[in-house]
């Protein structure tokens, strides 16, 4: 199976690792995975025949400096023109304006080839169109890291409640607020707990989308349109930060509670009711252990009631995680 990646950041040099370690298991299976093409902002590397993937990164690590096939200028869409794959691995940043991974998946799909993403802009800014253009091309469009990593949002609802309606949600979504937010509980102010969370590696220098709740308010488009298929946009979202959040903090203290920034969705009778707000909630609730960079999730089903999950989110790697499993279940359609 051919890869082609854009994107050999943080996640994208994971998800080369994780390859490597696992290609005997990935063989186990009937998956043979080359990566034959990485672009990332400055040019593109290829190899008909499969890179070897330590020496793709040590020369990655190097800014390419003696690597005789890394072509200068050439783009992720140059890239995506010439090279024939059977999945694209878009992992370029997220932004408002979806761009560029907006214009790299919709020409991999052109193409007729699955795509794999971690990036949540194209998917917040085209959702309907992006998945209907798959559609159209008979090929797969998944995106499982793109919403809290590896926790199981979209899977878990695919596999296990396909024959029951989902009524509401409620997460934790964004890292970066949940550490921010812990360090504020023991005395931190906002401006040093944001310090800590950037030198931690929790959160990045720019750090307004996820203090701001535009982040969770992102993910909660994504889940919106895949889980509740309705056509929703960012502007719908009631979204507010956790910039002023001392007074909230200081009541939660007074009744041995905590602060979250919690994110839901309820369905009413005509719409979605979209809100991402700080919110007190009792040391009993659920979300109350949801700690550090962690993310959870709880779904409120028809018939199946309250299911909660939670993961522990170290890092990059269990993000390129979800999108190595999203790369074997495309796989395994053909092979396994
Ligand atoms: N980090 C996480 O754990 C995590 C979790 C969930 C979702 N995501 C999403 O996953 C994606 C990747 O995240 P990351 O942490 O790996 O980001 P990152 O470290 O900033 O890496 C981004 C990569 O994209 C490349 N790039 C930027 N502009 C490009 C362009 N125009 N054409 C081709 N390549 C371009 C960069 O090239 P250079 O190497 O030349 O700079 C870099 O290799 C993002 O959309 C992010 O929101 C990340």
């Amino acid at each position: 199976m051919r890869v082609q990646l854009v994107g050999l950041g943080h996640v994208g040099n994971s998800l080369v690792q994780l390859i490597d370690e696992k290609e005997e298991f990935l063989k186990s299976i009937g998956l043979d995975l080359q990566v034959v093409s990485i672009s990332d902002s400055k040019g593109t590397v290829s190899d008909e025949n499969g890179f070897n993937l330590k020496e793709i990164l040590r020369c990655k690590s190097i800014q390419w400096k003696d690597c005789a096939k890394y072509e200068k200028g050439v783009s992720a869409l140059d890239a995506i023109g010439r090279v024939k794959c059977d999945v694209l691995v878009e992992l370029t940043p997220s932004t408002l304006s979806g761009e560029p991974g907006l214009a790299n998946i919709n020409a991999a799909l052109r193409m007729k080839e699955n795509v794999v993403t971690a990036n949540k802009g194209p998917l917040v800014v085209d959702f309907e169109g992006l998945v209907r253009r798959a559609k159209k091309n008979g090929v797969k469009l998944l995106y499982e890291a793109t919403v809290a990593a590896h926790l199981p949002v979209f899977c878990l609802t695919e596999s296990c409640f396909k024959a029951d309606r989902l009524d509401g949600i409620m997460g934790i979504l964004n890292a970066t607020t949940n550490y921010v937010l812990g360090e504020m509980e023991i005395g931190r102010s906002f401006e040093q707990a944001v310090d800590d969370a950037v030198r931690a590696g929790w959160a990045e220098s720019n750090y307004s989308d996820d203090v701001d709740g535009v982040d969770s308010a992102r993910k909660l488009v994504i889940i919106a349109n895949a889980l509740f298929g309705e056509a929703v946009k960012l502007k719908d979202v009631k979204v507010e930060g956790i910039r002023h959040v001392e007074p909230l903090l200081r009541a939660a203290r007074e009744e041995n509670a905590r602060v979250k920034l919690l994110c839901k969705i309820i369905r009413n009778e005509t719409k979605l009711e979209m809100t991402v707000s700080p919110k007190v909630i009792a040391a009993s609730d659920p979300f109350a252990t949801v700690n550090q960079g962690n993310m959870a999730l709880q779904y409120t089903f028809r018939t199946s009631h309250e299911i909660f999950v939670s993961a522990n989110f170290i890092g990059p790697r269990q993000t390129a995680y979800a999108v190595l499993n999203d790369i074997v279940k495309i796989g395994c359609k053909t092979v396994c």
